[in-house]
């Protein structure tokens, strides 16, 4: 237990003793709330006043969470009546409520582009007038709420993907606002812990590394700030589990803490039993995450019942009848609720509601070395020896199928083929290639289909390689599919168009390739060129041995130049925004195995 996560035990702990004076609900120990005190973080939910006048919903908060939310009734445009005037009346009444259930408070938000009262978002002030109004604004919250809210989150959704979101305070201000927001909250309130909260920087990627690189840079020029939100609006099988812990753990380094602020766990159509038993699954992997986190401080549910989320507002997601909380709209527990209890319970090392065999079976056991989080796999034709890929995510590799390295295709018929046309470089639109992978007993195959007007042949360096036209394919054989460096078993393998006309050119480049043994057959074609490609499944440093459902990391990119240096990059693994597989195995996608007899 890191020291953050210790001291959240022993103040709970403190505030348990009946020397505490406490005058509202006592820690009930078989709860979430008394399971995650005693694992050393806090489970927190959002919620408004009108939740507190549905008797049974205000008695579960009470008992399940100790940590509360306002849920949107803090949030500027809510709280201001004109120009420096306040109504602060909801949110006493939610703070009154936290307290008296000795739950903490987590404020939510300061600084939200989508909640500003109009007569900000409509000003037109000079960067000072501007900064005034925010100082205003921040010292009169926090100073208000003084040692009663531990956490603030003090700016939400600041970045737009990797850049700063066009908002009214970086036209007046300029980018420097973030920081100034959060010296304002510390001057108001020193002992408040100091958030950015933001959606999609959960994983890695473009919003996260520009979340990552403002915080390093706040921290090592003493601005005060001290963790990260990662709000957690999930979607149902489209989480890259393995990317958010690389992510928790990167911030952590930095010494933040990390928290899910807003976890939710959507999903469109109508939930059937499928899709609940998902539901849950997602929210055990995602609270096994926090735990396993060292800095991860705070689990935050948007909402307990399912009756009052906010995503069936059809102006915020496509779904009326969604149900993605915890407790159902009849305010009965849900499965997540109850494999996430026995979870916590068990890690807090007492008897849990459901042990790991009974999880397991309710869940359903994960294959060896699988990530548990694919959609249900789905043939498109029902020719197809395996199943559609998941875009930028997983691929099918058919099993049983033996592929002759001459540059004709006809061997790869009803084996499916993954389009790939974008990436960091997207180029003209005019290249592109298609990709597919299969395996026999002694190899395993793939193949690219490039479509490229403009191949260039004789002219590649061997050190810059990857300027030329040239086809990647990247493998993870280790079973961690987590690996962020090219340990023994992980290779990248770039194999240049230029073998076409000169079959001796060399088949170059990428981390540990020689490794591979890779045998080739590239041929020019009427569009392109296209190459196929075989790696033994046993080598020096590997044993593949495919199972159906058995998933190897991977990754596969093109590269096309018109000159000397390239001007298209292409990549398949959506982990992978930044053109860092060379570097990040962790960022590859997954080939799945596919037994065609099934
Ligand atoms: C949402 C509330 O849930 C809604 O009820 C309200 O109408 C709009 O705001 N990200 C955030 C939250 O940081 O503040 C948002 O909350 C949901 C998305």
């Amino acid at each position: 237990m890191n020291t953050r996560k210790l001291l959240i035990s022993l103040l709970l702990i403190v505030a348990l003793l009946p020397s505490a004076g406490l005058t509202g609900a006592q820690e009930t120990s078989f709860s979430l709330r008394g399971f995650a005190s005693r694992n050393g973080i806090y489970m927190g939910a959002a919620a408004w006043t009108y939740h507190l006048d549905d008797p049974a919903l205000a008695e579960i908060l009470a008992r399940e969470f100790n940590m509360l939310t306002p849920e949107h009734e803090a949030k500027w445009c809510m709280v201001s009546t004109g120009p420096g005037e306040y109504d602060f009346s909801r949110v006493d009444r939610l703070v009154k409520f936290a307290e008296e259930n000795n739950m903490v408070i987590h404020g939510h938000t300061l600084v939200w582009h989508s909640c500003s009262p109009d007569w900000v978002e409509n000003a037109e002030w000079s960067r000072d007038e501007a900064i005034e109004v925010l100082r205003e604004h921040i010292t009169t919250v926090v100073e208000r709420y003084k040692g009663r809210v531990m956490y603030w989150d003090v700016v939400n959704e600041a970045f737009d993907g990797g850049d700063m979101r066009d908002t009214a305070w970086l036209r007046m201000i300029g980018e420097d606002y973030v920081e100034l927001a959060f010296q304002f909250a510390h001057e108001a309130d020193p002992d408040a812990l100091l958030l950015y909260n933001d959606y999609g920087n959960e994983s890695m990627g473009e919003k996260s590394d520009a979340v990552y690189d403002m915080a390093q840079d706040f921290l090592a020029r003493g601005v005060p700030i001290h963790g990260i939100g990662m709000q957690g609006h999930f979607t149902l099988g489209s989480i890259n589990y393995g990317s958010i812990a690389s992510n928790m753990q990167r911030l952590g380094e930095l010494g933040l803490e990390v928290q899910f602020t807003e976890v939710d766990v959507k999903y469109l159509g109508e939930a059937d039993n499928e899709i609940m038993t998902e539901q849950a699954r997602t929210y055990y992997k995602l609270m096994e995450l926090c735990l396993d986190a060292e800095t991860c401080s705070a689990f935050i549910v948007w909402g307990v019942a399912d009756k009052y989320t906010w995503l069936r507002n059809v102006s915020f997601f496509d779904n009326p009848t969604v149900d993605p909380l915890l407790f159902g709209d009849d305010y009965k527990p849900k499965l997540a609720y109850y494999v996430l209890i026995s979870l916590l319970a068990e890690r807090a090392g007492a008897t849990p509601l459901y042990d790991a065999d009974k999880i397991a079976s309710i869940l359903g056991e994960p294959d060896a070395g699988m990530e548990s989080d694919l959609p249900t796999p789905t043939k498109s034709d029902p020719n197809q020896l395996a199943p559609d890929s998941v875009p930028g995510v997983a691929v099918y590799a058919p099993m049983g199928v033996s592929i002759t390295l001459d540059g004709d295709l006809s061997d790869w018929e009803n084996i499916p083929r993954v389009l790939v046309n974008t990436g960091t470089m997207p180029g003209d639109g005019e290249t592109y290639f298609e990709f597919a992978v299969v395996v026999d007993d002694t190899n395993l195959y793939y193949m690219a289909n490039v479509t490229d007007p403009n191949v260039i042949y004789g002219e590649h360096d061997p050190g810059t390689w990857y300027e030329t036209d040239s086809v990647e394919f990247y493998l993870n054989t280790t079973g961690d599919l987590e690996a962020s460096s090219y340990v023994p078993g992980i290779v990248q393998v770039g194999i240049l168009a230029e073998n076409a006309i000169s079959p001796d050119a060399p088949l170059v480049g990428g981390g540990n390739s020689g490794d591979a043994q890779v045998s080739i057959a590239t041929v020019e074609t009427d569009t392109g060129y296209v190459i196929e490609a075989s790696v033994p499944l046993v080598n020096d440093v590997w044993e593949i041995v495919p199972e159906h459902l058995g998933v190897l990391g991977f990754q596969t990119h093109l590269n096309g130049s018109s000159s000397n240096s390239r001007d298209t990059k292409l990549i398949w693994s959506a982990a992978d925004t930044q053109d860092q597989s060379w570097n990040n195995p962790s960022l590859f996608g997954q080939l799945v195995f596919w037994d065609t007899t099934q």
